[in-house]
This record gives C-alpha cells, sequence and structure tokens, in this order.
C-alpha cells in the first residue's frame, strides 16, 4: 500500500507542474508544528532559488492548484513560502479502510529479497548465559522477525561458541576430578558411554572453577590448552567428551532461549567453521592477501580514507592456532555455499566492533562475499545497573539470565497481586508474560548502540514508555472489544469501513495510524527496533487520549460507535502486530 507521504508526494507533483515548476521539489515530510498543520511541504523555498521568484508566490501558485482536492481540508501558503496542509477526514478514513482491508495492514512485501544471514545469541557452550548475551538475543530476535514480516528469507544462526579454550579447560578439570573415565584412559578401545559424565549443573560449576584455577596454575592451565589444541585435531576421545559438553550444554541453552521467546533456525558454531579453514588459509595465501607477521598469518585491511590505523586481521597465530576472525571467516565460507546470502547482520556488542571491519573487509577483498553485498554489524552498547556500572547482582557477581528473569517475573507478580482481581495461578502466568515484555520492551525502546540503565520499577511500570503500558492498551482495547460483543455489537463486516474522525483526539490516532507501513520499512532497513516502540508509545498515547475523551460503549448512534469499534480493532491489529515483531505478545487480562 501506498506510503502516506507518497500519496501526499503523488498530489502535489501535478499542482507543481501546473504552475511551471519542476515535479521534484513536490515533497511532503510531517509537520514539525502540529498546531498548524499535520504536514508541510517545503518546496516552494528550495525552488524558489532554481526559478528566482519568492518562495511565496510559488508556495501560493501550488496552493490555489491544490483547490477541491479531495485529499486535503486545508492547502495554504505561510510566509516565508511554507505549504502548510491538513487532510480531509473522509480521504484519512477512506486511506484507514484501505490498510484494514490489506493482508499485513499495508506494509508491503518485497519482491525477491534473499536470503539474510542473522548471526545473534551467540552464546558459548559450557558457559552460563549471562545478560551480555541478553541484548543480543533480544535486538536479534525482533530484526529477524522484522525481515521475515517484510518477505525476505531470514535464517537466525546463534553462532555458538563451541570451539575455544573454555573445551580444553573443561576436559583438564574433569580429568583432574575423574580420573577413572575411559575418555582419558589412552589404552580404552571400546564404545564410550551414551551417558554424559556430568549434568548441567555440574557442568556450569565446572567451567567457572576450571577457569578459576587457569588463572593461578601455570601447568593446568598448559595442559588445558594441550587438551584444547588435541581436540581441535580430532583426538576421538576428547571428541566424544566435546559431544557431552555441547549436548548437555545445548539442551540448557535451549530452555533458556525458549522462556525469552527467542528461537533459531540454525544451531550452527565456532566448530562447523573448521573444516573450512584449510582451505581458507591457503586461498588466503594464494591470493596473495594473507602474509607473514612476525610470525603470525595477518592480512591487511587499513583502507584509504580510515579515520585512524586499523590493525591487520590475524588468521593464524604463531603458535598455529586459529583465531575468533579465523572461525567467522570459515563461518562466511559455509554460509555462501549454503545460502548465498543478500545480506549479513551480526549483532553484537560494540567492544567487537573492530573484530567484524577486519572479517568483513577481508572477505570482501579475497571475493568471498559480492562487493556490493551488505555486511552489517548492528553495535550494542552495556546494559548498566542504577550506578551506572555494568549491571551486576546484589553481591557483586554476574547476573545469570534465568534469575534476572525470574527476579522480573517476580516483581510483576507482586504488583498484579497487590489489586489483584485473577487468581494466583493466573497471576503467574501473566507476569511471565508482562515481565518478558518489560524486560524486552525495555532494552529494545533504546537505541542499540547506546548503553542503557536496567532499572526494573521502570521497566515494569504501567504508565511511561515501558512494554506492561502498551500492554495494557492492547488490554485495555481487547476489553473494549469483548464489551461489546457481549452487548450484540456487529460492528465487523469484512472490509467494512472506518468513519471520518469527529474530533481531534480521534484524527490524531488515525493520522497515527497511517505512519505504520513506513516505520516498520524504515525499523527494518536501519536496523532499528527502537523505532517500532517510539511508534506504538505514541500510537498508545494517542489511543488513550482518544479513549479518554469519547464514550465508545456508551456511544447511543450505532453506526458511529461501530465505527469506533473498527478504528480500535485497526490500532489493536497494529499494536499486536508491533510486539509480535519486538518479540513479545499481550495477555489477555491484566
Ligand atoms: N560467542 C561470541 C561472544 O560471546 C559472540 C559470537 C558473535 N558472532 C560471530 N559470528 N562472531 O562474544
Amino acid at each position: 500500500m501506498k506510503k502516506i507521504l507518497e500519496c501526499i508526494k503523488t498530489e502535489l507533483e501535478p499542482a507543481f507542474e501546473a504552475c511551471g515548476y519542476d515535479r521534484s521539489y513536490a515533497k511532503a515530510v510531517l509537520s514539525n508544528r502540529p498546531d498548524l498543520c499535520e504536514y508541510q511541504c517545503n518546496g516552494a523555498m528550495a525552488a524558489a532559488k532554481a526559478y528566482k521568484k519568492k518562495p511565496i508566490e510559488i508556495a501560493g501558485q501550488v496552493v490555489e492548484k491544490l483547490a477541491g482536492s479531495p485529499m486535503f481540508s486545508l492547502a495554504e501558503a505561510v510566509m516565508p513560502g511554507f505549504i502548510n496542509l491538513r487532510l480531509s477526514e473522509t480521504w484519512l478514513a477512506d486511506y484507514l479502510t484501505g490498510m484494514r482491508r490489506e493482508k499485513k495492514l499495508g506494509v508491503e512485501e518485497v519482491r525477491d529479497g534473499g536470503t539474510i544471514i542473522v548471526d545473534y545469541g551467540g552464546a558459548n557452550v559450557a558457559k552460563p548465559l549471562h545478560v551480555g548475551h541478553l541484548r543480543s538475543a533480544i535486538i536479534g530476535e525482533s530484526i529477524k522477525r522484522m525481515g521475515r514480516f517484510l518477505g525476505y528469507h531470514m535464517i537466525g544462526d546463534v553462532h555458538l561458541g563451541d570451539w575455544g579454550l573454555q573445551m580444553g579447560l573443561i576436559i583438564e578439570e574433569l580429568r583432574s576430578r575423574q580420573p577413572e573415565l575411559p575418555y582419558f584412559d589412552p589404552d580404552f578401545t571400546g564404545e564410550y558411554p551414551a551417558e554424559a559424565p556430568f549434568t548441567i549443573g555440574e557442568l556450569e560449576e565446572i567451567y567457572p572453577a576450571a577457569s578459576a584455577k587457569a588463572k593461578t596454575d601455570e601447568a593446568f592451565k598448559a595442559r588445558a590448552q594441550e587438551a584444547t589444541f588435541q581436540l581441535q585435531n580430532g583426538y576421538a576421545p576428547y571428541h566424544a567428551l566435546w559431544r557431552h559438553i555441547m549436548n548437555v550444554s545445548l539442551a540448557d541453552l535451549k530452555k533458556n532461549y525458549a522462556s525469552l521467546d527467542v528461537s533459531f533456525d540454525l544451531w550452527k558454531g565456532e566448530s562447523d567453521a573448521q573444516p573450512y579453514i584449510p582451505w581458507l588459509i591457503q586461498d588466503l595465501q594464494d591470493k596473495g592477501l594473507a602474509h607473514e607477521s612476525q610470525g603470525a598469518l595477518v592480512v591487511d585491511i587499513a583502507e584509504e580514507g580510515d579515520a585512524k590505523e586499523l590493525p591487520p586481521c590475524i588468521i593464524r597465530k604463531s603458535d598455529g592456532a586459529a583465531l575468533y576472525a579465523t572461525s567467522d571467516l570459515g563461518t562466511i565460507l559455509e554460509r555462501e555455499k549454503d545460502f548465498a546470502p543478500s545480506k549479513y547482520i551480526y549483532i553484537t556488542d560494540k567492544r567487537q566492533e573492530l573484530h567484524f571491519i577486519q572479517v568483513f573487509r577481508t572477505a570482501k577483498k579475497a571475493g568471498y562475499v559480492k562487493p556490493e553485498t551488505p555486511m552489517v554489524h548492528v553495535m550494542f552498547g552495556t546494559m548498566n545497573g542504577k550506578d551506572g556500572k555494568p549491571f551486576k547482582t546484589r553481591d557483586g557477581g554476574v547476573m545469570r539470565l534465568e534469575n534476572l528473569v525470574a527476579e522480573i517475573d517476580d516483581a510483576v507478580y507482586e504488583r498484579i497481586m497487590e489489586n489483584r482481581t485473577v487468581s494466583e495461578d493466573e497471576a503467574r502466568d501473566t507476569a511471565k508474560i508482562i515481565g518478558l515484555a518489560a524486560l524486552k520492551y525495555g532494552d529494545l525502546s533504546n537505541q542499540a548502540s547506546k548503553d542503557y540503565v536496567f532499572d526494573m520499577e521502570r521497566f515494569i511500570s504501567f504508565e511511561g514508555n515501558t512494554g506492561p503500558y502498551i500492554l495494557y492498551t492492547i488490554v485495555r482495547i481487547k476489553s473494549i472489544l469483548t464489551r461489546y460483543a457481549q452487548g450484540g455489537g456487529q460492528a465487523q463486516p469484512e472490509g467494512a469501513a472506518i468513519l471520518p474522525a469527529s474530533s481531534p483526539e480521534e484524527k490524531a490516532l488515525q493520522l497515527q495510524l497511517t505512519r505504520y507501513n513506513e516505520m516498520v520499512e524504515t525499523a527494518f532497513a536501519e536496523t532499528a527496533p527502537h523505532k517500532i516502540c517510539q511508534f506504538i508509545y505514541e500510537l498508545s498515547d494517542e489511543f488513550n487520549k482518544f479513549y479518554n475523551s469519547t464514550m465508545i460503549l456508551k456511544e447511543e448512534d450505532a453506526s458511529k460507535q461501530a465505527g469506533y469499534i473498527r478504528l480500535i480493532t485497526l490500532v489493536k491489529d497494529v499494536l499486536e502486530t508491533c510486539i509480535d515483531l519486538l518479540g513479545f505478545e499481550a495477555p489477555e487480562r491484566m
């Protein structure tokens, strides 16, 4: 469906042309003076220079041509040469009726958008998920959903950290605890047990213990490095142990991501990139891109015009070990082979900025990724505590994701029970739904690249720019619709029209709705979920103003009332679609 600003432009173009001015001046924007008008065209100001006339003269001529246009209830030229516009109520209502009839409420799907890889989550196997992984999961899930909604073939890949030193550390720690295990007997020839020699609870305790030990015990660390090296070179007993670590850890990760309503199409990891690495290293050398530098193999990526000098991408360390960048390049080779993506989107902490510049430039230089394929790194800032420092538990430890989620759910539960109207069970379920919305909205409503303060009290508040406020608005609409239907109301025959606004509040609400399709496209193009949040916050506000000024259920004129019902149904549909794009949902009651 044509976007509202394009509709206005199309209406203005013939007016400019009829006066002898180029159509390119016929652009409209949202007004920055809503008290004076809804949209404005500043084209006369620009045209004035080209045609050597006074802007107000041009604006006046164009406005004359707009007289009688069914689109505007106001088109006036004001000093020094703006064209102020207001939409006619009838035209606006027709536009919304059009939205109501469209499958996606006016959002167009792309044709041949191709496959887009979204690399997010990025959990590390055997290490518990912590809040640092939270942002990647939440932002990535939203971006994936937006793209999918717009008709792209989106592939979400968790890209696990499953191949690093943590594996060697766990293996060595296990050896010191359970030396009798067959994995540590070089003469063992039988089948390795199908059962893992640890539970998830044990595994989560083993890794931090081993990691702490490696900091003080050099010999232990050296053994762990050796074990990592052996694993990476295919030593069968360690590979069998690695499988166990993977299985146990994955089951737990899947549970955690599911509780966040985050899902992946691919559960690949750094280990899957390993088969590509020997070829990669050879190829980069054959192409003359990789060269030795202090024993390491590196690719220069600095380019003219860089603001600062960028260090080369290290492909292989002097001890022969492959690195994080090597894995990412191997992964790109695999993704090109499997999907030939039209775009890559990676979501990580902004501290990885240099890493991705190095990887992207190397991939392009080597021709693994086509020059025109966008490779986007969505960088996010830190989630801080109220003290402005990275978020920690009360006793200063790293907050585990599941504990964080549980804390929010509990706080919401308390709030619901304060003035409780529902059973304890329902309150528990509802608290989960609202808690997730509070958490995700609290994160997504900030521009991703900025740090933000995790403020539980604010996030779970039912007022202000919060997830619960949005949910509250949806629930309020649902309840009006239910009561209307219970009273026998029948407002919704297929395709029935939205009626022209009869109050300023109703018009403001309608105008806000028209921004929907453009907003969704922009939010995805700019990988900016906060634009969806901003939009639904404003839409909720407009709805609530309308609600407070309008007797919907007490309206006596049945057809007028039916018009209201259709309008607020559209508001609900738009809000529900948007929160789905953000990755959460609304409860029935709250
Ligand atoms: N595992 C990494 C970490 O915890 C994130 C992975 C991001 N994705 C990537 N392709 N490098 O920092």
